[in-house]
């Protein structure tokens, strides 16, 4: 049985509880604000991060304090407001959780993620974070829960499959590293009726236009029963998330495909640069209009950007892209430059009240 207790005890406050975990021990839900914590709580947060780390990643280092608080608050750009939760039971972090509030034609998801501290897992925390959050999403206007980047044999899908979120997407994770690349790959020509406008931080005016019918072609991009719908974008869409990159501190580079005859751009890639990944590369949408597929545009776009790359930001030497299992073109194109397939990730998602009903069901099963 779920019981919400309290709530708004104090601004950044939301205490909830769960009385039906399997060893029938409280689970408490309390929201957190990364940039209004207090000290103690941060470090919590923070052994309970590197906790984590540990067992996913045992080969890498531990994170500085101070790197993973910038992490932390840093939102990622063009995902809309971001949540915390923390879930204790007897006084111990034994679980976090955020979300992603969408917005624009998505605006009914919450991108969630829900993590388990390790040695506190198969105890029912994960199911009953989840069902605690339910309802403070749906306060939030949200119908669907979704889960990105679960490796496809991990625990997080077979936890999110059992608890009755179906696997609603899949990624073919690509990695390039510029050192084991032979840039000849990279030297590919612009097909002719083309010219390549290449840009940093801002579209080009004269372009911004044709940019956002063409980055609109993304809907054509195979994203299985995902719930989030790719904008329809728009000139004041497009600066509006260009402003948000520049306030989160995000670099983007942009390589564009234009028709000489028609001035139109045909096709584009783009390329963000994190803070707090200063060696990497996190490769965004590449697009070609429908008109203009089958010209080697895509390639010659992203093949561009990587000669740029290797030519004014050397200090990068990986660049990181994730595809659609079935978008078998944009994977052949990435292997011929190079990218190596490194995982698969899936996406996860269920409607809230399909989940809430599946919980009343299943207690009724125990029970009766
Ligand atoms: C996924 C995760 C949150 C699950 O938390 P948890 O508290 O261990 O999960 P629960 O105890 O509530 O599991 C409920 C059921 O899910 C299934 N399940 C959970 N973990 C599983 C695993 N590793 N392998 C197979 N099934 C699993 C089981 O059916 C389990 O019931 P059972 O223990 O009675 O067999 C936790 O493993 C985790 O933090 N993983 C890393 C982060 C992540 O992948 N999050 C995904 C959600 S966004």
């Amino acid at each position: 049985m779920i019981s919400v207790l309290a709530v708004m005890c104090a601004p950044w406050r939301q205490v909830v509880r769960n009385e039906g975990t399997d060893d029938d021990r409280e689970i408490e839900l309390e929201a957190f604000d990364p940039d209004q914590a207090e000290q103690i709580d941060l470090l919590a947060w923070y052994a309970f991060a590197m906790a984590v780390r540990k067992q996913e990643k045992p080969d890498r280092e531990a994170q500085p304090f101070d790197r993973w608080i910038a992490d932390l608050r840093l939102p990622d750009a063009g995902y809309g407001p971001r949540e915390f939760w923390g879930a204790r039971r007897d006084g111990e972090l034994v679980a976090t959780a955020s979300a992603y509030l969408l917005e624009g034609e998505s605006d009914q998801v919450a991108l969630t993620s829900i993590t388990v501290v390790p040695d506190r897992r198969r105890a029912g925390v994960g199911t009953a974070v989840l069902h605690l959050l339910l309802p403070l999403l749906e306060a939030r206007g949200r119908t669907v829960v979704e889960g990105w980047d679960l490796p496809e044999d991990g625990p997080g899908r077979r936890w999110a499959n059992a608890v009755g979120l179906r696997t609603a997407k899949s990624m073919v994770v690509q990695w390039l590293d510029t050192a084991d690349v032979d840039p000849v790959a990279w030297e590919v020509s612009v097909p002719d009726g083309y010219r390549v406008v290449d840009w940093s931080g801002e579209v080009p005016d004269e372009s911004v236009d044709s940019f956002a019918r063409a980055l609109t072609a993304m809907r054509d991009a195979p994203i299985g029963e995902s719930g989030v719908v790719f904008p329809v974008w728009t000139v004041d869409l497009v600066r509006k998330s260009e402003a948000e990159l520049r306030t989160s501190g995000i670099g983007r580079r942009g390589v564009l495909a234009v028709n000489e005859a028609t001035g139109e751009v045909a096709a584009l890639t783009l390329l963000d640069f994190y803070p707090t990944l200063p060696t990497w590369g996190v490769q965004r949408d590449t697009v070609v209009v429908p008109a203009e597929r089958g010209r080697g545009l895509g390639l010659c776009v992203k093949a561009r950007m990587l000669r740029w790359l290797r030519e004014q930001r050397p200090e990068i030497d990986r660049v990181h892209t994730g595809t659609g299992s079935d978008n078998e073109h944009m994977i052949r194109i990435n292997h011929l430059l190079g990218y190596r397939t490194t995982s698969v990730s899936v996406g996860v998602n269920a409607k809230i009240s399909e989940l809430r009903d599946r919980r009343v069901e299943v207690a009724g099963q125990e029970t009766g």
